[in-house]
């Protein structure tokens, strides 16, 4: 159900089964695991085979379009995006992650605003959405400059390993993101 789509240094394609090794190379470092809520920390092979085989097992009204974050100029993988929804609603909520050593070069605000033209144009929602940890403002720094805006904290809205945290809240609607891409 994907479509691959391309920015100025990056493909974004659906991911597939060979992937699971770099997946786990990237995502097994507790620097990415830490700052979500759902990548487990040890993360094993066998953890990313699961979680690719549940991206096409997802019930039939969640709908997950989960992109792996490559670079066009050597295929390799660096990341994963995706925009979460259901199917009835005209909102969705992305994630993503990158490997460490791909920090701090724009890339995952390069892939994110490609998602968001993805999400209104293509597939014509009306809002998008995200959220992260109080303690990870480069990801809030990401989705600002994608040109999303700050909705509020919401205290110990969110855990992880058993602990709470606050949590930041950012959103776009189409009109807004019409307006922010055309200026
Ligand atoms: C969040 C993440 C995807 C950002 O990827 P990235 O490719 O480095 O992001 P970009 O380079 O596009 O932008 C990062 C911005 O955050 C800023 N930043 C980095 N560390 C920061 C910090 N501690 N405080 C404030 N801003 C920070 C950078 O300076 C940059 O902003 P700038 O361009 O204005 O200088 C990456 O760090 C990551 O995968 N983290 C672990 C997983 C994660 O947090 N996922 C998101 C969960 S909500």
């Amino acid at each position: 159900m994907n479509r691959i789509l391309t920015t100025k240094r990056l493909i974004l394609r659906p991911m597939r089964m060979e992937d699971a090794e770099a997946i786990t190379h990237w995502v097994s470092d507790r620097r990415v695991a830490e700052m979500t809520t759902l990548i487990p920390h040890p993360y094993a092979l066998a953890d990313a085979v699961e979680w690719l085989k549940r991206l096409v097992t997802h019930d039939e009204h969640h709908i997950h379009q989960v992109f792996a974050i490559t670079l066009s100029e050597s295929g390799e993988l660096i990341g994963c995006i995706g925009l979460h929804r259901n199917e009835t609603a005209p909102w969705a909520e992305f994630g993503y992650w990158l490997g460490v050593p791909f920090w701090g070069n724009g890339y995952a605000t390069e892939a994110l605003s490609e998602i968001l033209r993805f999400g209104f144009e293509d597939i014509g929602l009306r809002r998008i959405e995200a959220c992260h940890f109080a303690h990870n403002p480069a990801s809030g720094r990401v989705m600002q400059k994608a040109g999303l805006h700050y909705e509020g904290k919401q205290r110990l809205r969110c855990q992880r390993g058993g602990q709470l945290f606050d949590r930041i809240n950012y959103g776009l609607i189409d009109e807004d993101w019409r307006a922010f891409s055309t200026c």
